[in-house]
């Protein structure tokens, strides 16, 4: 064990030697817990007030993030350094919203300027009357534009789009019967154009337009990778390829030109916005202190939990039908960035590292999921997502019920009930935060997503993981490739008979 292992596993013990407190009890002890623990920035509130944090658990974290040498790995990660040593690359998403390198932030300038030069010629009809852009990409190259345009596309009419993802040609169908493939642009979003079953739909695709008698299908196709020759070779049109950086991550993508669906639905002006607001929360991780800083409070939160008090999973809830997907959106950034057991440098962690995100939207899962919430026996931090200002014109009792909705759980949550008959009983003192944005638009979404990232980044670096590789994923397509390959031989019995039943 180094020195600096040594010093982060002392910090861990003096978190862990923190005496426990109810909620209860630390609001009565800690009358300043709103003004600690509220973090105004971008539009958006971060209230981290009922969850176990308080004014020796603050401090004992901050301490770890000294430990771990926190402000130097988040300085390295905006410079462009070396900050995912297993892959040998930098993870510069930071860049793409103007917070990176200067080399950085100008590449990205320019490769947003020939995202939005493709923009204004498909707007000046330069590839036909497109109406339909059917965005075929799977994960980190879905995730991203299909929240933000679900959240924020509801009255854009611009032009009417469908992000596919699953290989299941159900998927696929359900679009080919409703749009006109002589006006639909497909859009193939791969960062290393090597993903099967995106390329597989976009075979597809081709072929549907083809039949539809469409002259030069490829001529309605554009491309959204980091790896261009790939995309090239594999037909579309040069110019019509839009490239992102190699050291941009999947997960961490929207920002470059795996956001051109958005930016399309939205318009340029809604995606730049987008990333002015994720650029503003950049700016506070980069320079709040410590006791301030959102994303790196949330992190506290998150490892105080999963990895302190052993919290199998946290729930995320939307309290907002336009961030439905947020949940989803959530579950590949910290699932596939921080679900690891080895650290950076190759060592077991030694401890519980991201828990399970899972989550749902507000107020359904009240009379679906909650009752486990309340009276469960697994501690499952909860936070809650919601926005000051509607998203409709309906009568104002329906956006009131919703908010008091969301608080009232928060605060029942925290209080909990006791009751003569144990059935009634609630524990209570059960924790969560809650992220009010001032209003759902651009802006506040970029810093929302933004805040999440940088989150991460803060959560992996005080366990000391790399949060931007995901090797865990290739095993399972690797022995899909054996299977399609006809190699059958060395799976165990129960493989080798499910492919014998479904395939004969
Ligand atoms: O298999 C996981 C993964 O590599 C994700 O990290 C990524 O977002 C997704 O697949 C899609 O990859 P690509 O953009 O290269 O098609």
């Amino acid at each position: 064990m180094d020195e600096r292992d040594a010093a982060r596993e002392q910090a861990w013990d003096a978190i862990a030697a923190v005496e426990r407190q109810s909620l209860a009890t630390l609001f009565e002890r800690e009358p300043d817990r709103l003004s600690r623990l509220v973090v105004e920035e971008a539009g958006l509130r971060f209230d981290f007030a009922k969850t176990h944090l308080d004014a020796a658990l603050l401090p004992a974290f901050v301490g770890l993030a000294e430990a771990a040498g926190f402000a130097a790995r988040r300085d390295a990660l905006f410079a462009g350094d070396i900050v995912n040593p297993s892959e040998g690359r930098a993870a510069e998403h930071g860049a793409e919203r103007g917070e990176g390198a200067p080399e950085s932030v100008a590449r990205a300038r320019a490769l947003h300027a020939r995202m939005r030069a493709l923009i204004d010629a498909i707007e000046a009809e330069a590839l036909g009357p497109i109406r339909h852009v059917l965005h075929l990409g799977i994960g980190g190259s879905a995730l991203g534009p299909k929240l933000v345009i679900d959240a924020l596309g509801r009255e854009a009419d611009r032009y009417d789009v469908a992000i596919v993802s699953n290989v299941d040609g159900a998927a696929l169908d359900e679009v080919f019967a409703r749009f006109d493939p002589a006006a639909t642009l497909i859009a193939v979003a791969s960062k290393t154009f090597t993903t099967t079953e995106t390329l597989l739909n976009a075979e597809s695709a081709l072929a549907w337009m083809e039949e539809a008698g469409v002259e030069d299908p490829y001529g309605q196709v554009v491309a959204l990778t980091a790896a261009p020759d790939r995309a090239i070779a594999w037909g579309v049109d040069e110019t019509r390829v839009l490239p992102f950086a190699e050291s941009v991550g999947g997960r961490y993508s929207l920002w470059s030109s795996i956001g051109f669906p958005a930016a399309l639905a939205l318009g340029w002006d809604a995606f730049e916005t987008l990333l002015e607001g994720a650029a503003a929360i950049d700016r506070h991780f980069r320079l709040a202190e410590p006791m301030r800083n959102a994303p790196l409070i949330a992190a506290f939160v998150d490892l105080y939990y999963s990895s302190v008090r052993g919290a199998g999973t946290r729930a995320v809830f939307a309290y907002d039908e336009r961030l439905r997907l947020l949940p989803a959106y959530l579950q590949q950034l910290e699932m596939e960035s921080n679900g690891k057991s080895v650290t950076a440098d190759g060592h077991p962690v030694g401890r519980d590292t991201a828990a399970i995100t899972w989550g749902g939207v507000g107020t359904d899962a009240q009379h679906a999921v909650f009752q486990l919430l309340h009276q469960g026996t697994r501690l499952v931090p909860v936070e809650f997502v919601a926005a000051i200002e509607p998203g409709h014109a309906l009568d104002e009792a329906h956006h009131r019920q919703l908010l008091v909705n969301a608080f009232a759980q928060g605060a029942a949550l925290m209080a909990g009930r006791p009751h003569d008959d144990p059935a009634r009983a609630y524990a209570g003192d059960r924790p969560s935060t809650t992220i009010l944005l001032d209003r759902i638009d651009p802006a506040r979404l970029g810093a929302l997503i933004a805040f999440y990232e940088n989150r991460v980044f803060a959560a992996a670096t005080l366990l000391g993981i790399n949060p931007f590789d995901q090797f865990g994923v290739e095993l399972g397509k690797e022995i899909a490739r054996a299977i399609e390959d006809g190699s059958t031989a060395g799976f165990d019995p129960s493989t080798r008979a499910l492919m014998a039943r479904a395939f004969g």
